[in-house]
């Protein structure tokens, strides 16, 4: 068995995040690192928020908090939601920990002594309105790039570009939205990327086996000649992680801090150090560290496709620059957008489904199902009420729900509330037996490569299958003329409720368990052998007949959400 360290983009710490950032990352994450642990491999999940930098300051001065206060307060929502979306995270940390601001400052010591670090006097935007300096997020104007005139002084969102605040044009504050800008002269660390061009080229060029969707932004960044400058990794701003090599005060830096860009990935590995500070596990070194046992892990990272670039060239110069022996990811699994009813799903503008609210109106399972069976693998994809009606109430309800509650029911009138001993499997079993072998293997392929909406049809096609045989078989008229058969058909179906939950709970945990319950079985043991994970329920087992697994959306119900959620949030 394989060790498997897997971690998704964390979270701004700015707000609750709606359903197109939880399928652009932590969903998929979760969904791979459940089936992972499910196959018996050992596995380290780790998520945290993200907490530093101008998206952090901007929203606690909206709310109206000291930052501090704010991410406290954040963490803990955000938190809480993950747990109810069922997010299986090892640990979720937090990337202003105490751990991460001595492992930020020690990388930065590392990489000022491999000579990667620059300190320039530069001009940044002043704001005369404001009085400070405008970093990142703090300005905001056209992108020189491809003319979008929302972008961000850090990034644009809508072509991707990694940005600095004096590339924008027409620039203006995001705290006034004054245009009284002037630019002064600051002194910051530049990490010399440029340097580390030929060994990132080389690195990703090795590669071979990561998704398009990741190299090509990779390679278009890389080699663009532009996507590789020297970077600042240091802030005018006083939230964040101060400015120190290892432990010693770094000279003329006072009173500035690291970019968030720089600490936030950091915080992967500083999570692990959370993790075992937590008491949840007893050494990170040995995933982190290629020198203390690391050799062996597989290391995967999901995200969206914005946060490629920093994933695939920021975040490894900082890795390899520091010439020490951390883990490298090896597969980059990335995202393109979900968008919302015609438009695109929008936190500054409230525009879509947010978590909190999702959980409001239906059960966990109901949105991980649509989302995951929908991800925006290929191509951008789009949530509408329409169609996520109609895959709920078919996929869940029609399909895996009412087999459910069929073969439990007529079992219970028939033959009682125990598994039925006459009878033997003939032809039509082995004829299933077979169809579903092909299909699990192609679904343990589907999700090993995680291709997820690939992985979600093979699932609703193993769903089908079980149903068809049940409709051909059809126990209850069978029932009539020979009721052993009919006990044997019934006894092949129960267990295919248990065969369920085991390959459905990467998806839908919840309902997976309730009919895990409903079996009075933890027998979870993965099918490798079909024959053999059917007969798991033995004639005389004890079962009960679980509550309706998914309920249908009416059109009232789907027509008063498209209502409530048609306008943006308040
Ligand atoms: N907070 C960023 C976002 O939501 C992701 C940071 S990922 C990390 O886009 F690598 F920096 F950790
Ligand atoms: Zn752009």
């Amino acid at each position: 068995m394989a060790r498997h360290l897997i971690t998704s983009a964390i979270p701004y710490i700015n707000g609750i995040k709606h359903l197109g950032n939880l399928v652009g990352s932590q969903l998929p994450a979760d969904l791979y690192a459940r089936y992972l642990r499910g196959r018996g491999h050992e596995v380290l999940f780790l998520c945290a928020t993200d907490e530093h930098g101008t998206p952090a300051e901007l929203a606690a001065a909206k709310a109206g908090k000291p930052v501090a206060e704010y991410c406290a307060e954040m963490w803990q929502v955000q938190d809480k939601l993950g747990q109810g979306f069922r997010l299986s995270f090892d640990h979720f940390g937090r990337s202003s920990s105490e751990q991460n601001r001595k492992l930020t400052q020690h990388f930065a010591g590392k990489l000022f002594e491999a000579g990667l670090i620059e300190e320039i006097t530069e001009k940044q935007v002043y704001s005369n309105a404001d009085g400070r300096f405008l970093p990142d997020r703090y300005i905001e104007g056209t992108c020189p790039n491809c003319g979008y005139d929302k972008a961000r002084g850090d990034q644009c969102e809508n072509c991707t570009k990694q940005l600095d605040p004096t590339d924008l044009i027409d620039p203006r504050s995001a705290i006034s939205g004054s245009t009284d800008l002037e630019v002064r002269e600051t002194k910051h660390l530049y990490l010399k990327q440029s340097q580390m061009r030929d060994r990132l080229n080389a690195w990703i060029d090795d590669q071979k086996d990561w998704p398009i969707l990741t190299t090509s932004i990779a390679k278009k960044w890389l080699n663009d000649g532009d996507g590789l400058r020297d970077r600042g990794i240091t802030r005018d701003l006083d939230w964040g992680i101060p400015v120190k090599r290892g432990d010693d005060d770094w000279p003329g830096m006072e009173g500035k801090v690291f970019y968030v860009w720089f600490d936030a990935p950091i915080e992967y590995i500083a999570c692990g150090a959370e993790w075992v500070e937590a008491g949840k596990g007893e050494d990170w070194e040995r995933w982190w560290r290629t020198d203390k046992g690391a050799d062996d892990v597989r290391y995967t990272q999901f995200m969206g496709k914005d946060n490629v670039p920093f994933h695939t060239l920021s975040f490894p110069a900082t890795i390899l620059g520091s010439g020490e022996p951390w883990k490298l990811v090896d597969y980059i699994k990335s995202f393109n957008y979900l968008n919302y009813d015609g438009g695109q799903f929008s936190t500054s503008q409230g525009r879509g489904i947010f978590m909190d609210q999702a959980l409001e109106i239906l059960p966990a399972d109901y949105w991980r199902w649509w989302l995951l069976s929908h991800a925006p693998e290929s191509s951008d994809a789009e949530f509408t009420w329409e169609n996520f009606q109609a895959s709920v109430n078919k996929d869940l309800a029609d399909v895996l729900g009412n087999f459910v509650s069929r073969v439990t029911k007529f079992c219970r009138s028939k033959f009682g509330e125990t598994v039925p001993e006459a009878g033997s499997y003939g032809p039509d079993e082995t004829a299933l037996i077979d169809t579903l072998t092909t299909r699990i293997r192609a679904y343990e392929k589907h999700m090993e490569a995680i291709e997820v909406r690939k992985s979600a049809t093979e699932l609703r096609a193993i769903w089908v299958a079980g149903n068809e045989y049940l409709q051909t078989a059809a126990p209850w008229s069978t029932f009539k003329e020979d009721p052993d058969r009919a006990a044997a058909q019934i006894r092949l179906a129960l267990n295919l409720i248990r065969l369920y939950a085991v390959i459905s709970a990467p998806f839908i945990p919840d309902a997976s368990a309730a009919m895990l319950q409903a079996m009075q079985t933890d027998d979870c043991h993965w099918p490798d052998d079909m024959a053999q994970a059917l007969e798991s329920l033995k004639p005389g087992h004890a079962f009960s007949v679980p509550e309706v697994l998914f309920a249908k959306i009416t059109d009232d119900q789907r027509e008063d959400w498209a209502a409530r959620f048609a306008g943006t949030r308040a």
